[in-house]
């Protein structure tokens, strides 16, 4: 269904950015048409109404790091699963990584995927290029072939692996910041990974795991920063994981670098003594670190440091979790349980306001990668893509019950307060009460 054919909703009794009394808000042709405590007056009877009981109203979220295994892996997401996925956790729109198979590194493949994301039609699937043929880190791609086609293909990345070498990120970046677009970068020098499962610690040394120094992350940013620097180019730090790469961030900033960065929501709730029990589910690239490193990234996330929260959401199968922790295919899902979590760790917490949230979450991912329809303010005339937020609607997270194919998650049994309640994708719900509208 195209914008022009949804048909007129009205909200309820919502809270914009969960600040003053209860409006309503009218949303016709893909629109917001109305809002105020009159806004849905002098309605028709074929208007869909929607009841929210003083729900928060939120822009629709934006993830710039989603792994959606379509093509190649259909047995643990699809982009259909996915897209679902991110209804439920109140995105709009998803940027899904190029680590497929085949890889998304040539134009016909990140076509079909923009186009396949367009017939599911709840969200906006927008295709990440890969810098490099096969991720392989040695022959750039023709990323303008996939910026000019279909998909307009604006964040390139070889997520997943790192762009090692000095010399194919610099030319990387330089072609990047003609092309007008944005390089993403997986920062890990693999020289200091080699066989690396588990932050390198005390934790893993105890549990005799091979560990991945933050010099493996923070030796990438740095060097980034500096290359994009001199190449005049935009740089975006994909899972920021450590102390030091805040650090760094501050630094690069103060430079005026054109760098962002983002993290995830495990990187910010969990860290390295949950390796205790050897379960294969929490293994991650990066890995998850140490209490002061968690408590860096929020502090960093909240003073815009980090600009953005992403959820690097990696379905996997049980078979490559269910394993010796060594095993373990790294990743985790989080497209469901993102905003639960963020809402725990810093709204509920006092750091945040329903406002700052909105802006890490889908103003500022919006922003870095240059979509004009999402991530935009609650206001008539603007397009409406919306999340709507209950802070209040318990609910404890059962894997096998999330709409990804895949139930790697690392939250099995946790409960959380706030919860997404419905998503309005293009003027029309896509979710409510954690059923999928189609
Ligand atoms: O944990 C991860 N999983 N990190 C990545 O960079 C890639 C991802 C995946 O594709 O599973
Ligand atoms: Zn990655």
């Amino acid at each position: 269904m195209t914008a022009s054919e949804s048909p007129t909703l009205l909200l309820r009794r919502v809270r914009p950015y969960g600040e003053g009394a209860p409006v309503d808000v009218l949303i016709r042709d893909g629109h917001i048409a109305a809002i105020g405590p009159d806004a849905g007056a002098d309605i028709s009877s074929d208007v869909e109404i929607q009841d929210l009981d003083g729900a928060v109203l939120l822009p629709g979220f934006v993830d710039l790091h989603t792994h959606l295994r379509e093509p190649g892996r259909e047995d643990t997401e699809t982009i259909s699963t996915g897209s679902a996925a991110a209804a439920l956790g109140g995105y709009t729109a998803v940027f899904a990584m190029a680590n497929t198979q085949p890889a998304q590194d040539n134009q016909t493949v990140t076509d079909s995927v923009w186009r396949i994301g367009r017939e599911v039609g709840l969200c906006d699937v927008h295709p990440v290029g890969a810098v490099t043929l096969g991720l392989k880190g040695e022959q750039l791609t023709e990323m303008g072939q996939m910026a000019d086609g279909a998909a307009k293909v604006r964040i390139f990345s070889d997520d997943g692996m790192c762009v090692y070498d000095p010399l194919i990120m610099r030319r990387a970046l330089e072609y990047s910041a003609g092309l007008g677009v944005l390089i993403a970068q997986h920062a890990e020098e693999p020289r200091l990974t080699r066989g690396a499962v588990a932050h390198e610690g005390p934790n893993a040394a105890r549990l005799g795991l091979t560990g991945w120094p933050r010099s493996a992350e923070e030796s990438i940013v740095a060097r980034d920063a500096i290359l994009a620097r001199d190449a005049g180019a935009r740089v975006h730090i994909c899972h920021a994981s450590t102390t030091g790469t805040v650090e760094l961030l501050k630094w690069a900033k103060g430079q005026d670098i054109s760098i962002t960065a983002e993290v995830t929501p495990h990187h910010l709730l969990l860290d390295d003594s949950r390796l205790e029990t050897y379960d294969g589910v929490y293994r991650v690239n990066p890995p998850l670190r140490e209490a002061h490193d968690t408590l860096a990234l929020r502090e960093a996330l909240v003073s815009g440091v980090i600009d953005c929260v992403a959820t690097d959401h990696a379905p996997h199968a049980a078979q490559e979790k269910c394993c010796e922790f060594a095993a373990a295919r790294p990743g985790m899902l989080g497209l469901e349980t993102a905003l639960p979590i963020v809402a725990a760790l810093l709204v509920e917490t006092g750091d945040m306001t329903w406002r700052d949230l909105a802006r890490v979450m889908s103003t500022r991912p919006a922003e870095i990668a240059g979509l004009t329809d999402q991530g935009r303010p609650i206001e008539v005339g603007e397009p409406a893509n919306l999340a709507v937020v209950d802070p209040d609607s318990p609910w404890t997270v059962i894997g096998d019950e999330l709409a990804s194919l895949s139930a790697n998650t690392p939250y099995e049994g946790m409960t959380f307060a706030a919860r997404v309640v419905g998503t309005v994708y293009r003027g029309r719900m896509t979710s409510r009460d954690g059923k999928v509208l189609a």
